[in-house]
């Protein structure tokens, strides 16, 4: 039976309790001889700098590095904000994205039938929708250099942020993108502003080159991102996979998500470069959310973004797609029952906490097995 080594990063706030109901789906699994997982729990962000004053080890570090795929609930949070800049909460995520090359990050916005009401768009836009955002991670204007704030000589001051892409860079991500649509209905949007930026001239023909080259059998399209951004609220189902930069990423991602309605909904991954030795990527998966320092302690957090990344791992670090999609279909169930946590419940609908949403996703998941 495979066997596959999981670091579990539960961190702060809501963390450790959402953390807690993938803990009952991999028991499951295991249970269930879909494979062996071999489960560590380190330190993470706030509840790190309290042990060690540091936001993540560098024995932590060097499991993650060991691991096969990385589970992270999310950090910070009030008790937090005073502390030194380096040090803080979003330093360790920061440092594990770096450090293991995370330039990859998977955005999928799903709306569940069930949830369809919720969203701020109409039913009939967003219904069924099934779409993922590829964005860039690690270049582009957030990392580009120069980026000062200089002052000039007539005492003005200038802020400077580059937009920087090299081929390889968009080529890498551009591969993580087609071969992502290849496994779905295979489309990808690509998009840039090409009519305003030299790299997104690049962006551009490196798309459109590696498409030619590799991925023809995949349909290709290129939107400005501006443009983008209005086709997602009018129509998204237009789209499968959309591949973008840093920054339209960021944008990006948050309008799609928001298309689904809560944030308590939203998996992502993120992944580093593949092993030529060895066809593996390190990769790290974490809920959108960030620790709801509001609800935590309470057992009112939605455990459904944790565990639909914890099914994402399933699907893209340990290739068990028949596991990963039984745990979404669960999902997609249990809310079909009408179970809800208070976050997507409706005015007087009643809601479940944390601990009854993991297990009847659990329960849902053996009467499906
Ligand atoms: P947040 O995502 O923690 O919460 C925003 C709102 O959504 C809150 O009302 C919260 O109760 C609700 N919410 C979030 N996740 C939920 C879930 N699973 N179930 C039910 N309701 C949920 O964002 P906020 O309030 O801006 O930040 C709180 C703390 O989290 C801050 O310290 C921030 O820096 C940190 N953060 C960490 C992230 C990470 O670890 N990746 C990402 C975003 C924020
Ligand atoms: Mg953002």
């Amino acid at each position: 039976m495979a066997s596959f080594n999981v670091l579990m990063l539960p961190g702060d706030g809501i963390g450790p309790e959402v953390m807690a109901e993938v803990g009952k789906v991999v028991d499951f699994l295991d249970k269930q001889g879909v494979a062996r997982f071999e489960t560590e729990t380190d330190l993470v962000g706030g509840a790190c700098y309290d042990a060690h004053k540091v936001s993540i080890t560098d024995a932590a570090m060097a499991r993650a590095q060991a691991a096969d795929a990385v589970l992270f609930g999310a950090v910070g949070g009030p008790k937090w904000d005073a502390v030194p800049y380096d040090a803080r909460p979003e330093a360790g995520l920061l440092r594990l994205r770096k450090d293991l090359g995370l330039f990859a990050n998977l955005r999928p916005a799903i709306c569940y039938p069930a949830l369809a009401d919720a969203s701020s768009l109409k039913r009939e836009v967003v219904e069924g929708l099934d779409i993922v955002i590829v964005r860039e991670l690690t270049g582009g204007v957030y990392f580009g250099e120069p980026k000062e704030i200089v002052t000039l000589e007539n005492g003005e001051k200038r802020g400077v942020d580059t937009q920087v892409y090299t081929t390889h860079e968009i080529e890498r991500i551009g591969r993580v993108a087609f071969e992502l649509a290849r496994k779905r209905r295979n489309k990808v949007t690509s998009s840039e502003k090409r009519n305003v930026m030299k790299s997104g001239v690049l962006w551009n023909q490196v798309t459109s080159a590696l498409h030619k080259a590799e991925f023809g059998d995949v349909e290709l399209e290129h939107q400005l991102a501006d443009a983008l951004a209005m086709q997602l609220v009018r129509w998204p189902k237009q789209f499968d996979v959309i591949v973008t930069d840093n920054l339209f990423g960021d944008i990006l991602s948050d309008i799609a998500a928001m298309l689904t309605g809560s944030l308590g909904m939203l998996p992502s991954a993120s992944l580093g470069a593949e092993d030529p030795a060895t066809g593996k990527r390190k990769a790290l998966y974490e809920p959108v959310h960030g620790s709801a320092p509001d609800i935590a302690g309470k057992g009112l957090a939605n455990p459904i973004a944790m565990i639909g990344s914890f099914a994402m791992s399933l699907r893209y670090s340990f290739g068990l797609l028949e596991a990963a999609d039984l745990v979404e279909t669960a999902i997609a169930n249990v809310l079909a029952q009408g179970l809800r946590t208070k976050d997507i419940a409706a005015a007087g609908q009643n809601a479940v906490g944390t601990g009854e949403m993991g297990a009847a996703i659990v329960k849902e998941m053996q009467a499906l097995a």
